[in-house]
Order: C-alpha cells, then structure tokens, then sequence
C-alpha cells in the first residue's frame, strides 16, 4: 500500500531513536521542587540561546502563550495582536478565561503590523478605556503562512511598545525556523523583547514541551500561575530530554523542511486551480487557495487524503501543508503529485 504523507502539521512527529534514549537516560528529580537537574538544564540552555535571565519549562506553546499573558497582565488590561493570530484563533479563549483581557487587533498583511499601527492602537491614560498593557507577535507566522517577521519591523514594535510603556511577547513557537530562515540568531531576532515562548514539539520533534524566558520576576509570577494552571511537572526530565536531544540534532535540519516546502510549493503551483506563489513560501509553512469548482476545502482534503496525503483545510477555500521531521524531498514532490492528481481529476 502506498505510505500515507501526513503534512497536517509539525506536530505529529514521533520521537525518533536516539531521542528515546536520550529520554530513557535522563536524570530526574521533582520538577516543582526545582529538582529535576534536566530540566534545569533545558531553561538554563533556553536563557543562553534567547539571551533572557529566567525561563520555565511548560507542557505546551499554548500555556507558554498564556502565562506570558497572565504574568505580564491584569484582569481588565488589553493585548493589541494581530487578528491572525494563535492566540487568538486556537487557544481556547485562554486569554479571556485565564487572564481576564481584552484583544485589540492589530491587522496587516500575512500576520505582520507595524509600530505605527501599536502607536495608533494604543489607549489614552483615561479612566474609560482598558490599559493597553502588552503587545504580542507571532514569529513565524502560523495563519500568515509561516511568514518571517523583517527583523527591523518586529524590533520597532518592541521599541513602539516600550515607549508606549507596553511589554511585548513573541509568540515564537517556531522562532527556530525563523532563525534558520533569516540566518539571525534567536537572541538576536528577541533583541529587547520582554518574553517569548517557544515550541520543542514542533519542528524540532520532541514529542511534548515549551518554554517560557523572560525576566527573573515575571517568570517567577509565571511559575505561580504555571501551578495554578495544572502545568506543574514532576519527574519532567524525561521530557526535557527530548528537548535537548532535539536542540541538539534537529535545529540544523530545519533548512531541509524549508527546501522541502519550496519545492513542494514550485510543483503544487504547476497545477491549474491551485492558487499558491511560491516565492512566498519562507519556511516550513504552505498554504494555498483551490479552485471554488473543486467544492469546499474541506471535501479537497478528504480527495487527497483518498489519494494519500493528509493536509488540513484553514477556511473555506484554503489548505495548509506543513513539512517536518518525517517528510524527506522525495515525500514532498510525491506529495504535491498526488494533490494534483486528487485536486485535477
Ligand atoms: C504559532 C503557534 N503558537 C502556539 C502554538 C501552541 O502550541 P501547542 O500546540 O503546543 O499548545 C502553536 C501550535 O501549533 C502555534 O502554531
């Protein structure tokens, strides 16, 4: 039988091998004793690579995301982000719920906004109005396509927000493909950033974990709310070790999921009634429109899943395809064969 290409997301990676022993070797202890020596070695590892003083070890981005609201907001603040954003669309309300905030879009083209957009956003001092509290971006970004943020618009944010009295958090799930993409370093890429959260279980394929960084006080509010949260861990170090593991192996191979992506994107354009520039493919993120003649997104999918690639529709006339760890070049022109064998027929 012809092996299923699962491009759905990043996130299905299963550990490989040497990640498993790496896993089954770790040393561990109690984690909310600030005992497990693995796991300290991870939020030690993440400071040096985001240049930040703290950080903390979480199950997912999405908690990761929601601490950093709720440690650097109170119940009655706003958040300007862009209206794209996972924050936004896939965290359950978490913002809302958890922190009591207010959203206030910041929108632009493929998750981008500009620091003239923060400083025009931005509330009055005026007992009317919420308190514009923080200012949040996604790099890359997911909705927008795996975009890259121009490293000179994200630091003007920041700087915006600062003037403004704001903190700024990156959403950085996969701030490791936007490393790699623009060849800038993490650190660099946060320059002042107050926080970022960043995904281990994502490209990197490690099978669970997150971390927050960001400033020893607001990481140590982080790890109260991580508690009140459920997101306290115990002999996490298994985990953490995954997450090492992958630092360690996976980082480098990241540039093969953008290439993977590029030449998945040149083929799947070649077929008429895809609608996808592939000059806009930066990182490991396709997304593309179909002809409305084809049916819904939705009902596309389930053809090329007939025909043994697995994709998730993102609207009513949009797919997403997303490379990883498990998707050699051959799996990604194979893969945009089929869709054009499904989608064509
Ligand atoms: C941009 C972004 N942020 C946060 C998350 C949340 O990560 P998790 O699924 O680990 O909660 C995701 C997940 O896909 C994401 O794409």
């Amino acid at each position: 039988m012809t092996q299923t290409i699962d491009l759905r997301s990043d996130t299905i990676t299963k550990p490989t091998e040497g990640m498993r022993r790496a896993m089954a070797q770790a040393e561990v202890g109690d984690d909310m004793f600030g005992e497990d020596p693995t796991v300290r070695r991870l939020e030690e590892r993440f400071c040096e690579i985001t240049g930040m003083e703290a950080s903390v070890f979480v199950p997912s981005g999405t908690m990761a995301n929601q601490l950093a609201i709720r440690a650097q907001t109170e119940p009655g603040d706003e958040v300007i982000t862009h209206p794209e954003s996972h924050i936004i669309h896939y965290e359950s309300g978490g913002p809302a719920a958890l922190s009591g905030v207010m959203i206030q879009p910041a929108p632009g083209l493929r998750g981008l906004f500009t620091a003239e957009q923060v400083r025009a956003l931005v509330r009055s001092d005026d007992a009317h109005c919420a308190v514009s509290r923080l200012v949040t971006v996604e790099n890359t970004h997911n909705r927008g396509g795996g975009k890259v943020w121009p490293i000179d618009q994200l630091h003007a944010v920041f700087d915006a927000a600062h003037d403004l009295g704001m903190r700024a958090h990156v959403d950085g799930a996969r701030i490791w493909n936007a490393s790699v993409a623009s060849g800038e370093r993490v650190r660099a890429i946060l320059a002042n950033a107050d926080s970022v959260s960043a995904c281990f279980s994502k490209g990197l394929g490690a099978p669970v974990g997150s971390a927050l960084a960001s400033d020893g006080a607001t990481i140590k509010r982080a790890r109260r709310f991580r508690k009140m949260f459920g997101g306290s861990m115990r002999q996490a170090g298994v985990l953490a070790a995954a997450a090492l593991y992958a630092l360690d192996h996976h980082l480098g191979r990241l540039a093969e999921d953008h290439a993977n992506a590029r030449a998945f994107a040149g083929r799947l354009a070649e077929t008429p009634g895809v609608v996808l520039d592939p000059a806009g493919v930066e990182t490991n993120i396709v997304y593309f429109g179909i002809d409305p003649a084809w049916g819904t997104a939705a009902a596309a999918c389930e053809r090329c899943a007939r025909e043994g690639v697995r994709m998730f529709d993102t609207g009513p006339g949009t797919i997403r395809a997303v490379m990883h760890l498990h998707v050699s070049a051959a799996d990604a022109l194979e893969a945009a064969a089929r869709i054009g064998r499904a989608l064509g027929r």
